[in-house]
């Protein structure tokens, strides 16, 4: 089926399927887990949130996570690739997951370097007893109020310098590639940070209050199961932490190797995700019940919001237990190591699409893609208005950008172009756990629905308060008009040529991969009946 024209161009998979489950694992467990999860669990009503978080988990998370690896598999491409090849006209869906990806990169590394800094603070206990939180704010962020001075351009160097260092770090594991950097990487420092993990939890659990704290976290409130903002929540969170629907999962299953059982790999890597955040859970609360203890106060009155809760409670158990410098190490050191191989698996999509469609090599395009973002991070990020610019990145680029996307793409790929028959068959061809009519009714019906209703819940909030009561011009550039961006930038780079080197074209790989698959050919047309006349010779 190759043309003798075409340059034959092997694409890059992960050493084995098991290095596979270990890099979507440590893609997934991320700062949402160590970060984000433990406080939106408790403001969503503590032991009862694992109800909707369960239900969230199975209605949407893990059917949409087969969705994913069933394109990327299918399709083996990045996701502007994966979409094109479904269908010409759905490759904006993979470009709009990739500028997601840009924005998300771009704050994540900062927070990762916060980490890196902390974990080095931690040590030496920088802040000194009892300003933990104008320590943060003041002295380390050096934070300025945006109404008062705008968008700053103040360097911030204790913020800059690590983050460059997260840039480095990345850099090079990306530039090795997938099996000797990504994979490598992962199998490196997942094991770590599940070593880590595992002796910060004990030793939390340690602490004298721990058991007050595992109260707060799981005692029910059984009313919040009644706030549909709770249920929305839920589902918003599983999204962001199981790396689903923003392009992660399509490209690292564009790695795998034709005979994998995706089904059972995905099932292993969410429990391994859900395992690690209630977990996360548990260590955070029973060192939040401690710090309530010491400064004889509620656990509700310490449990602050996801960026403080790390970057304030933390450092303020790490100055008040016995052996707090060792929690802070692992607390922060777990958080750098969690953040860089999610930080890599966010990369990789934007690094795999333009490698697609601009033909690329590996290096090249890592510092392409690389070192503008880096340097548009440190512009944004080491700034003293970097907080706020995070803060509302973070939350529009979550409800506009992932649920949005979530939401067009299941439409778009069950409703218009009826392809969930075609990814179900690809997904039981060799898996160990065969999805049945119920994974088309979630993907198809239930999770547009929910989908939608959390979408539109979530425009009518933001646009009738202004968002943590940031000033209109500010939201209408970094929030609203960054999302708007991202689609229009999305349809815009689906306007542009493929190479003529790109995988879009008549691709041998792509052809010896169907044809091994054994797909039967047409009877009346010969060709792969699943494979659309658009796959080949779809280029420029
Ligand atoms: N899934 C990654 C996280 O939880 C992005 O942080």
């Amino acid at each position: 089926m190759a043309t003798a024209t075409t340059q034959t161009h092997k694409r890059e998979a992960f050493g084995s399927r098991n290095v596979f489950i270990l890099s979507a694992i440590g893609s997934a467990v991320g700062l949402g887990n160590i970060w984000r999860f433990p406080y939106v669990a408790y403001e969503g009503g503590g032991g009862a949130f694992l109800i909707p978080y369960l239900c969230a988990l199975i209605t949407a998370g893990i059917p949409l996570l087969f969705f994913d690896y069933a394109i990327g598999h299918r399709f083996r491409g990045s996701a502007p690739l994966a979409f094109r090849r479904m269908h010409r006209a759905a490759e904006p869906i993979g470009w709009w997951q990739v500028l997601i990806c840009v924005v998300i990169a771009v704050y994540y590394a900062v927070i990762v370097g916060w980490a890196a800094m902390y974990t080095w603070f931690s040590s030496q206990l920088t802040w000194g007893a009892g300003r933990e939180n104008d320590f943060f704010f003041v002295d380390f962020l050096r934070s300025a109020d945006v109404n008062e001075v705008g968008v700053s351009t103040e360097f911030v160097p204790q913020v800059g310098i690590p983050l460059i260092l997260v840039w480095l770090v990345v850099i090079v594991i990306m530039a090795l590639g997938v099996k000797r950097g990504i994979g490598t990487a992962n199998l490196v420092l997942m094991p770590l940070l599940t070593l880590m993990f595992a002796v910060l939890v004990v030793q939390a659990l340690f602490l004298p209050g721990a058991l007050d704290g595992l109260n707060a976290f799981f005692t029910p409130n059984w009313e919040a199961l009644a706030d549909p903002a709770v249920w929305a929540s839920a589902y918003g969170h599983i999204f962001f932490s199981l790396s689903v629907a923003f392009g992660i999962m399509v490209t690292y299953a564009s790695y795998l190797k034709r005979k994998t059982d995706l089904t059972g790999s995905g099932l292993v890597v969410a429990f391994a995700n859900s395992g690690f955040e209630i977990l996360a859970g548990i260590g955070v609360f029973a060192a939040l019940g401690f710090m309530a203890q010491a400064q004889g106060t509620e656990v509700a009155g310490v449990a602050t919001s996801g960026i403080g809760l790390a970057f304030i409670a933390f450092p303020t158990i790490v100055s008040q237990a016995t052996g707090g410098t060792i929690i802070g190490v692992l607390f922060f050191g777990a958080l750098v190591f969690a953040g860089i191989t999610s930080l890599v698996s966010i990369l990789e999509v934007i690094v795999a699409a333009l490698q697609d469609k601009l033909g690329w090599g590996r290096v090249r395009t890592v510092l392409t893609v690389s070192i503008p973002l880096a340097v548009i991070s440190m512009a944004l990020f080491s700034t003293t208005t970097a907080l706020t610019v995070l803060d509302t990145a973070d939350a529009f680029v979550n409800a506009f950008g992932i649920m949005a996307v979530a939401l067009v793409a299941v439409i778009v790929v069950a409703w218009v172009l009826h392809k969930l028959p075609v990814l179900q068959e690809h997904l039981n061809r060799r898996s160990s756990f065969r999805t049945g009519r119920l994974w088309k009714v979630l993907v198809g019906v239930l999770a547009p629905v929910v989908l939608g209703y959390l979408l539109i819940s979530e425009i009518i909030a933001k646009t009738s308060t202004p968002y943590s009561g940031y000033p209109d011009w500010f939201l209408a550039i970094f929030g609203w008009g960054m999302a708007i961006a991202l689609v229009v930038i999305g349809v815009l780079l689906s306007l542009l040529p493929w190479s003529g080197r790109s995988h879009a074209k008549d691709d041998p790989d792509y052809d010896e991969f169907l044809a091994e698959e054994e797909y039967d050919p047409d009877p009346e047309t010969g060709t792969i009946p699943i494979a659309q006349p658009q796959e080949k010779g779809a280029g420029a």
